[in-house]
């Protein structure tokens, strides 16, 4: 369970935009095996697609090609970003303190019913936040709510050449079965448990409250700015001015 203290402490880190992810106690062992940390991961409705458009474009053309199995030009990713259901599935995301889209992860729920057990897992980090976990920190929140909403099973689809993908795989206990260029993951989940069900609940307060604490200071230094460069310009007239 989450301390209330170490919330506080990871809300305050998370907002100043962290090198390194906050450890917290949150749950005895994360789905991809690394040490708990606690990352502002929030879910996603629609009014964040534009941002989660500006953050595919962001992706240069051989991420995408990782991202997508094909180098997804800017008209496909803007009709991918368009086609998201945010009613079945669920889209994950990490913002830095600039309120940009720095990380995110679409888990998608099985259209046939006859598959309902079914998730598949897609996620893209910006090169800017590599190396500092969120790939796997938003795998582990994914694999939590998909065991939440009684998925047994969760998909992973990525190229063979994708050590990375593989690898956050890998270390949360998928088997992996290689065909040429492309590897499919597969990770069993176990059942929700009450545990796993008040830690969603907990993380996504957390990083709900986390986002609103950026924005606000956000919008605190806009307005700083803008007052800034008002002064300048008046600064700038008196000196212009002739007396
Ligand atoms: C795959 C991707 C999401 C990984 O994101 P990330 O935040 O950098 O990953 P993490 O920091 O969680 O690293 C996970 C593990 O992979 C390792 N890793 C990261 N980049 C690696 C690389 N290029 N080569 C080998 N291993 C790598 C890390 O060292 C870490 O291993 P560790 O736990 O033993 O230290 C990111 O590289 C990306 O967005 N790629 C483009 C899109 C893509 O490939 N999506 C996946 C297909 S759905």
């Amino acid at each position: 369970m989450i301390e209330p203290k170490a919330l506080d402490e990871a809300s305050l880190e998370g907002a100043k935009e962290p090198s390194r992810p906050v450890s917290v106690g949150l749950m005895p062992t994360s789905a991809s095996g690394k040490s708990p940390v606690l990352v502002p991961i929030r879910s996603l409705g629609v009014n964040h697609r534009v941002r989660i458009n500006r953050h595919l474009l962001a992706l240069d053309p051989h991420d995408r090609y990782l991202r997508f199995g094909f180098s997804a030009n800017d008209a496909q990713i803007q009709r991918y970003a368009d086609s998201l259901n945010f009613e079945r599935d669920e889209i994950f995301g990490i913002y830095n303190r600039r309120i940009e889209l720095i990380a995110m992860a679409h888990l998608a729920f099985s259209a046939d019913s006859s598959l309902d057990a079914c998730a598949e897992f897609g996620v893209s980090v910006l090169k800017s936040a590599r190396g500092r976990g969120y790939g796997a920190r938003l795998f582990d929140r994914a694999a939590m709510h998909a065991r939440n909403e009684g998925v047994s099973r969760m998909f992973i689809h990525a190229l063979s050449e994708n050590t990375a993908m593989l690898k956050i795989a890998r270390q949360a206990g998928a088997t992996v079965e290689r065909d040429g260029s492309e590897s499919e993951a597969h990770l069993l989940l176990l059942p929700a448990t009450l545990d796993t069900r008040l830690s969603e609940l907990l993380q996504e307060q957390f990083a709900q409250t986390n986002y609103r604490v950026k924005v606000q200071v956000k919008q605190f230094w806009d307005v700083l700015a803008g007052v800034q460069a008002l002064r300048r310009d008046v600064q700038d007239a008196q000196q212009i001015t002739p007396k």
